[in-house]
């Protein structure tokens, strides 16, 4: 590890223009290297589902090999619902190693901003709508990713919690839910964690963007959380020179390719020039930067070495060994197994009444899917988020892989889904927006194919031994840029399952979205109900396993179901999306579950909620408080209970 004497004699070593070219976009993913000194140019790389395909250098068009196909991991909030922390460890190893078999150095993830309202499109790449569950996973991913000499990048802080005017809306909240609610789960990634990198956000608090935040940066981030590694801004989320030069924000990126007038490019040589920013700032912005490559191992350590004896040190580790950084490899044979694993535990039973699951293969001669995600690969959609999957195993895929040739499976689409493509392009505004190269149908030329579709579902599951439907939403719905309009399923579907269930009271409903639907018209008349996120690229073959039994249920949701919208904390008691581009949290840290239970309002599942094939009971349920520290304000209580 870099001494202060060392750090302090390398900054020394480095001209303003080298410093400058250091903290901003040189790319859209890079910034420059000095090469005469050894050190390299950082890449950052999106996250958080697997490491994104390859951009071309100054515009957003891919460059369209074949050789970044990636594992594709499970989205956040897929993860979050197995409530399991090694699972977590293990999705932020397989992330960290492709990251740096793809040769960059910090993956843009985890998001975990809180789960304010069901709506927002990015609910998907967040964990959860508790900052608890929200910070454990993040905490043990960001370990997992960082085993392999890349940075994980905590995502947004702060109060990105929805992406209706995210580039300007103005948030109000108090310090309390700030403190309880907003940041717990971003101060346990930075401080158990060990994050090596955090990422600003687009939005305002109290008047001033947050990624120039005094109070946000410097008080709690850089002071009170003890943060001193990189923060970069969100793709063109600073706004003043002069403002985030002296915040301790550090590096500048952004998604236009005007690289020389990004905030930190000429306008902040200029700044310090003048003495708006004073080179100590400057100066500490570089002492981040240069403290995360070396805690990445990324110098040239014999260039450096040859500058000046006082670096020769850095090249070798406690016991004097030559320091290497680790390589890296992409789509191992293994991670598809563990990314299995984790998919089969993110999948939630909400309920199996009639216990018509596990299915038993024997006695299921023909087996009707219908719906529109039981045949839709998701991974190349939702923003940012998109992968190039390796592969991606759809719930009829996987079915069929299941079932061989034994049984019958027959599948309907049920609706005409037409395909909007992805909805979301990365504009000068990052609002989104995106192109459709498609021919987009009448709702005339829609309504034909609906009726059509669904008449030859209600005729093929007439006489099927089980009938599934895999409804919910995709990623022209949970999407960056964009709030979905209501939580209301699309494409008629609720109209679809209700009419599907006049011929098939026993048919099986599972829901694959990113967010909670509104599933209240229904939900009672259904017996058994799934519910997932979009779980990675084994996603359709841990979906047959939890069908038939191959595997025990136990993912729980990460965030509660509402019956309707307006029943959501945010909506009822808050304001969503605020007026004139501000907004007012005033339902206070009455987030999520806490709202439903303080003010006794049913949600249609709870937050939690989540069966297995197991019948159990529990009693003797004792609470015990162990010691904490003095100030220690994360204490433990010890919960005992008999099963
Ligand atoms: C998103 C970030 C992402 C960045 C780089 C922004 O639009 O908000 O989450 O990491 O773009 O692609």
């Amino acid at each position: 590890m870099m001494t202060n004497e060392q750090l302090s004699a390398l900054i020394d070593e480095l001209t303003i223009d080298e410093k400058i070219a250091m903290v901003h976009g040189a790319t859209l993913f890079y910034t420059t290297p000095v090469e005469r000194l050894g050190i390299p140019q950082f890449c950052f790389s999106d996250g958080p589902m697997g490491v994104r395909p390859e951009y071309q250098s100054s515009d957003w068009y891919l460059k369209g090999f074949t050789d970044d196909y990636v594992s594709y991991c499970m989205s956040n909030s897929a993860l979050a619902s197995t409530f399991n922390r090694s699972l977590a460890e293990e999705a932020g190893e397989i992330i960290g190693e492709e990251t740096r078999g793809r040769k960059k150095d910090m993956i843009l993830g985890p998001g975990i901003n809180i789960q304010r309202t069901p709506i927002c499109g990015r609910n998907f790449e967040y964990m959860s709508e508790d900052p608890y569950v929200s910070g454990e996973m993040a905490e043990y991913y960001i370990k997992g990713v960082q085993k392999h000499d890349v940075s994980a990048c905590v995502k947004h802080y702060a109060l990105n919690n929805q992406e209706e005017e995210r580039n300007i809306v103005d948030t109000y909240v108090s310090r309390r839910a700030l403190m309880e609610i907003y940041l717990p789960g971003f101060r346990k990634a930075v401080k158990q964690g060990k994050a090596l990198g955090i990422m600003g956000s687009y939005n305002k608090f109290e008047g001033t963007y947050c990624s120039h935040h005094p109070y946000l940066i410097d008080e709690i981030l850089r002071k009170s959380w003890g943060f001193d590694k990189l923060m970069v801004s969100d793709w063109g989320s600073i706004h003043d020179t002069t403002e985030a030069g002296n915040a301790g924000i550090d590096v500048d990126m952004r998604v236009t390719n005007d690289f020389d007038d990004y905030p930190f490019a000429d306008p902040l040589k200029e700044a310090v020039a003048s003495g708006a920013v004073s080179m100590e700032a400057l100066n500490e912005k570089i002492a981040h930067i240069l403290t995360t490559m070396d805690a990445l191992h990324m110098f040239d350590y014999k260039k450096l070495a040859k500058v000046n004896p006082i670096f020769a040190p850095l090249g070798e580790d406690e016991n004097g060994k030559k320091i290497k950084r680790k390589h890296g490899r992409y789509n191992a044979t293994s991670s598809g197994k563990k990314l299995l694993k984790a998919a089969e535990e993110s999948i939630v039973l909400l309920k199996n009444e009639a216990g018509l699951l596990p299915l038993k293969q024997k006695k299921i001669k023909k087996f009707v899917i219908i719906g529109d995600n039981a045949n839709r690969q998701h991974a190349l959609g939702g923003g940012s988020a998109e992968i190039k999957a390796l592969y991606e195993i759809t719930p009829l895929l996987g079915i069929k892989m299941l079932l061989g040739g034994n049984t019958e499976v027959v599948y309907e689409p049920g609706y005409y889904n037409y395909v909007i493509g992805n909805a979301w392009g990365h504009d000068a505004n990052g609002q989104g927006g995106g192109l459709n190269p498609f021919h987009q149908p009448t709702q005339n030329e829609i309504d034909i194919l609906n009726q059509r579709y669904l008449a030859s579902a209600k005729k093929a599951c007439k006489d099927a031994d089980a009938v599934l439907f895999i409804g919910g939403l995709n990623h022209d719905h949970d999407v960056e840029g964009a709030d979905r309009k209501s939580m209301t399923l699309p494409e008629d579907q609720d109209e679809i399952i209700e009419e599907l269930l006049n011929v098939r009271p026993d048919m099986m409903v599972a829901m694959m979205a990113g967010s909670p639907v509104d599933m209240h018209k229904w939900a009672d008349r259904v017996k058994t109900l799934l519910y997932f996120s979009y779980n990675g690229m084994q996603g359709g073959m841990a979906l047959a396993r939890v069908l038939f039994g191959k595997v025990n249920p136990s993912g729980k949701m990460p965030y509660t179901l509402p019956k309707v919208l307006g029943d959501a904390p945010a909506h009822k008691l808050g304001e969503y999306p605020g007026t004139d581009k501000t907004v007012h949290y005033n339902e206070d840290i009455f987030v999520g579950y806490r709202y439903y239970d303080a003010f006794q309002v049913d949600p249609l599942f709870a937050f939690g909620h989540g069966e297995s094939y197991t019948d159990f009971t529990f009693g003797d349920l004792t609470l015990t408080k162990t010691a904490c520290e003095k100030n220690d304000i994360d204490g433990d209580i010890s919960v005992t209970v008999t099963v």
